[in-house]
């Protein structure tokens, strides 16, 4: 890798706007790396959709971002990550990590009773992808998934500290209490904005795993090793491009974002 190549931004993709989640962890953790972020907003949810479906769509994610030069490739959508990224890893030849590995490595290493809940969207609960990274490390751990699906919508329309999103958190995850678990995933990029309601709901000995901070430091590992991190200091420009209505994400993505978001670019993801 020559020097330039450090230069390059790190592409981020998502379903929507919740893949913001984790590009706010990137920014804390690598303040310098530019961030290149595409959501598709105009076939958003991938979480009720067929693997074929989110396959495809994913595909046509990272074909984009790989027409602006970025250096990886971050799927920020535990679906995406769970259905198509072991199949667009050997299509590509940057490097390419999803939020699923990460979040499982350090569930695997936060349970002590070695019962581990994940909730996530249908998709990713039926790929039973947490409970293969998670056995694939530790065979004796249990792992109980739950889809929510409830909490995508609630979130979008701003409900983060709302009774009724109380109310649909005690009924999905009432049962996963019952089970004694003492790790719960967030998995799904847009719980960790439920995170309160989560935790309040599940008391204190539950501890809550956040894959979206675990792959900000799996993408520092991986950039270091690379080396591809980037040393300049000059302050990164962020580029975010959306496939439906700017004026939405923008006020979302200020609301995530440690700053304001002022612009952002509509394209037509049905090119790619
Ligand atoms: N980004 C998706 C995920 O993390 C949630 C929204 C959707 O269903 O597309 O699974």
């Amino acid at each position: 890798m020559n020097d330039p190549e450090k230069y390059a931004p790190v592409g981020v993709f998502d379903s929507g706007v919740g893949g913001l989640t984790v590009v706010r962890e990137i920014m804390n953790l690598l303040p310098d790396e530019q961030v290149v972020y595409f959501g598709d907003t105009a076939r958003v949810p991938y979480g009720s959709k067929s693997g074929e479906t989110v396959t495809k769509f994913s595909r046509q994610d990272v074909k984009f971002l790989l027409g602006m030069h970025v250096k990886a490739v971050v799927a920020a959508c535990n679906t995406a990550s769970a259905v198509a990224l072991d199949e667009i890893e050997k299509e590509i030849s940057v490097p390419i990590i999803g939020v699923v590995r990460p979040g499982a490595r350090a569930a695997a290493e936060a349970t002590r009773k070695k019962k581990v809940g994940v909730i996530a969207t249908e998709a990713t609960i039926h790929s039973e992808i947490y409970t293969k990274y998670i056995q694939g490390i530790d065979s004796d751990t249990k792992v109980i998934g739950k889809a929510c699906p409830l909490f995508v919508p609630l979130v979008e329309e701003g409900l983060l500290n709302d009774p009724v999103t109380d109310e649909i958190a005690r009924r999905y995850l009432g049962e996963l209490k019952g089970t004694g678990i003492d790790t719960l995933i967030l998995g799904c990029t847009h719980y960790p904005l439920l995170k309160d309601t989560i935790a309040r709901t599940m008391g204190e000995d539950v501890t809550l795993v956040n894959p979206a901070y675990e792959t900000a430091r799996s993408l520092k590992k991986l950039l270091t090793e690379k080396g591809l991190l980037n040393s300049s200091d000059t302050i990164a420009k962020h580029r975010f491009f959306v496939s439906d209505s700017v004026d939405k994400f923008l006020s979302f993505a200020s609301a995530i974002l440690p700053y304001e978001i002022t612009s952002a670019e509509r394209i037509n993801i049905e090119e790619y």
